[in-house]
């Protein structure tokens, strides 16, 4: 087996982590930047907040992002990083906003549009990137440790990723108290999104010794603590335990990348509008199954080490938790309903992160896993 890991983004947890961004402003030696955050962190006055406490250091706020952000909304975040002459930017939110400032950030000093890199083969050139802080306000993604940024291109009807060593964050602060506000449905799928990172990061080709611990370390905390902050929005401390899984599960899948669930999940979002998190989940039981047996049955060992008997206690316990948080469980309360759709769906799931399954799975067996989850 041979490897390699590397993670170059300092990151700075815990409660009022925060309040340390000016000093890591300064630090850092960057002058004029944007706060690029959603629209919910404005209205709920986190963004003024930040503003107002930032030293002048941030010049503007960008915060037409939709979830899921759209090509689009990079290009505008983009333009007001150069209208700004901006030298760094801050992004403030869950993955939409930091995957779209993350992007926007690769390209700012150029004068081209981000489809040119995203589907369209061109390279990131270091010239023209500028650096990032990433502040994370849901406990999901692991995007303000990773070097990915998730983009849909509506014009083309793709939702898919573009990397680059050149885009990881400079610095990640998670500070739990900020996820506080974060409503259950969308802690249950965030959280969720925690344990496919885990997951899938030890059934990719990719796998590796130490994304391996940090799957287990982040798969047992999810087990113990996402429920108690589904029910318990203000309990910080089950918050801060989520959102050390969700950092320790970035880690995890921060060089094997994920697989399966997030190649079925992206078709899920962009179909029918399936929240990522909560579109992840829908297949990540199912995988559990598919991989359980695989490299003289790892995957059991794995399960046993988080504490259940097998991978298949664990593909149990997985849907458990997925009822219990009235996440969809079948393709017919998404608006599935036909045949053609689930030939569709299969097709636009059959891309190259199913590819890094370490059980190779073919157009049918998906098929075959749509059509039983009908
Ligand atoms: N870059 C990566 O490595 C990576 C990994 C996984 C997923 N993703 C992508 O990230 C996106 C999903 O990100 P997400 O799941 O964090 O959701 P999100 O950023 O879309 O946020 C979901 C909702 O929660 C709200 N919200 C966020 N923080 C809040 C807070 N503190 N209080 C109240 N409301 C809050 C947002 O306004 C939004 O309405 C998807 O596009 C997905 O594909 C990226
Ligand atoms: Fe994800």
């Amino acid at each position: 087996m041979t490897w390699e890991f590397s993670l170059p983004v300092k990151i700075y947890f815990g409660t009022d982590k925060i309040k340390e961004l000016p000093k890591i402003i300064e630090e850092l030696g960057y002058k004029r930047g944007v706060l690029v955050c959603s629209n919910t962190l404005k209205k709920n006055g986190v963004a003024e907040e930040i503003i107002e406490n930032s030293n002048g250091k941030l010049v503007a706020t960008f915060s037409d992002i939709r979830p899921n952000p759209t090509t689009d909304n990079v290009n505008a975040c983009v333009k007001a990083l150069r209208e700004n002459n901006a030298d760094f930017a801050v992004a403030l939110g869950g993955g939409s906003p930091m995957d779209c400032c993350k992007a926007a950030c690769a390209i700012a000093k150029g004068d081209d549009i981000i489809e040119s890199y995203h589907t369209g083969g061109k390279p990131i050139n270091k010239d023209e990137v500028i650096p990032m802080i990433a502040v994370a306000t849901t406990s999901g993604t692991g995007s303000e440790i990773t070097n990915i940024s998730v983009l849909t291109d509506l014009l083309k009807n793709v939702k898919s990723t573009m990397n680059d060593p050149l885009m990881y964050p400079k610095a990640a602060i998670v500070d739990p108290r900020l996820t506080l506000s974060v409503p259950p449905k969308v802690t249950a799928s965030t959280g969720l999104d925690v344990l496919a990172h885990a997951l899938e990061s030890v059934w990719s080709v990719l796998h590796q010794p130490i994304c391996e611990s940090c799957s287990v370390h982040a798969t047992k905390l999810v087990f113990e603590w996402l429920y108690k902050a589904y029910s318990e929005p203000q309990n910080l401390e089950a918050r801060e335990k989520m959102a050390e899984a969700s950092i320790v599960a970035g880690v995890a899948f921060s060089n094997p990348r994920t697989a399966g669930s997030h190649a079925c999940s992206f078709p899920l979002t962009n179909l029918y509008g399936v929240p990522h998190g909560e579109a992840c989940a829908m297949t990540l039981d199912f995988f559990t199954r598919f991989n359980a047996e695989a490299e003289n049955g790892r995957l059991n060992k794995f399960a046993r080490d988080c504490g259940f008997s097998d991978a298949y206690a664990l593909a149990d316990a997985i849907s458990d938790l997925k009822k219990k948080m009235g996440m969809a469980m079948t393709l017919t309360e998404i608006g599935v309903e036909t045949s053609e759709e689930i030939e569709t769906l299969t097709k636009m799931s059959m891309t190259p992160l199913m590819e890094r399954n370490i059980i190779p799975l073919s157009y049918d067996d998906i098929k075959n896993m749509y059509i039983s989850m009908k």
